[in-house]
């Protein structure tokens, strides 16, 4: 057993980089469940010090700190993550959900689809702040659609789960409101090497130059969207101009929009029935 006093100073003095000292800070609060205030009033505490030191060397091998606890906040929650299996969501992310929020705050039992819901954090997150909505969510992956109803369970939510590829599990059936953070990047072009490590390929990638699950969603949207519904994508700013041959060619009555994000990024597309 160590002092945590000690261990603090220990591992603390490894690096006088300010964002490790944070991380740090973050992996004492989680892994001994005490706040940052009583880390310093409980430093007398005797502790067992083998999971943490587990943990700082995960993250000084790079292992991002939301794999190495489990768990990833987003739009007030937190969420179970699993390395190689769901993406850890992202802020650009909650500047979508923000967006449907914001759009139809004031309207109940709406329908929801959500397109390769990984976490389920859009789809429990809509479920948590809308009043009263019906919510589908749809993954490709068996282990990753286990971790989103782990969640939903964490969370008490009432979405239903598919399992599948884009519309294929949900038949004819129709929605107010589709949304979708499908996998976008294109093969070759630059990505972290720790997302490349740790996060899984399935939700990063695909095929088409980026734009094959959109290719699927747009094709097929108009079956599954009811009169006056609309969608909105997470998109990679390089690829407005395929996604607007897509909405030419499938759904030229539709109007859209695409939206920048915080960082003045082109990253949402919206559809309008
Ligand atoms: C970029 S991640 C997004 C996860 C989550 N919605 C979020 O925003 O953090 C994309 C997800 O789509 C799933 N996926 C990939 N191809 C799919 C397909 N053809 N149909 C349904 N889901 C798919 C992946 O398994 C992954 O969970």
């Amino acid at each position: 057993m160590t002092k945590l006093k000690d261990l603090m100073r220990k591992t603390l003095s490894l690096s006088e980089d300010q964002v490790f000292k944070e991380d740090i800070f973050y992996l004492l609060e989680k892994t001994f469940s005490l706040s940052r205030e009583e880390l310093f009033i409980k430093d007398d505490l005797l502790i067992e010090e083998s999971e943490f030191n587990k943990r700082v060397q995960e993250y000084l091998d790079g292992k991002p700190l939301y794999y190495i606890i489990g768990k990833a906040p987003f739009y007030r929650r937190d969420f179970i993550v699993k390395e190689g299996v769901t993406l850890i969501p992202r802020n650009e992310t909650e500047e979508l959900v923000y967006y449907v929020i914001n759009r139809v705050s004031t309207s109940p039992n709406l329908s929801i689809l959500d397109i390769g819901t990984g976490t389920g954090c859009i789809a429990l997150t809509l479920d948590k702040e809308l009043n009263n909505p019906l919510v589908d969510a749809i993954d490709i992956s068996l282990e990753t659609l286990e971790v989103a109803k782990e969640n939903n369970k964490e969370l008490n939510g009432k979405v239903n789960f598919f399992l599948g590829d884009c519309f294929a599990p949900i038949n004819d059936k129709k929605y107010d409101i589709i949304v979708s953070n499908p996998p976008y990047i294109k093969r070759g072009n630059f990505v972290g090497e720790s997302v490349l490590k740790y996060e899984p390929e399935l939700a990063l990638f695909a095929e088409e130059d980026g734009l094959a699950i959109y290719h699927k969603i747009i094709k097929d949207i108009d079956k599954h969207l009811n009169d006056d519904g609309f969608a909105i994508f997470e998109i990679s700013p390089d690829l407005e101009e395929g996604l607007t041959k897509l909405i030419k060619e499938y759904i030229p009555s539709y109007s859209y929009e695409f939206i920048k994000d915080i960082n003045n990024f082109v990253r949402f597309l919206v559809l309008n029935k």
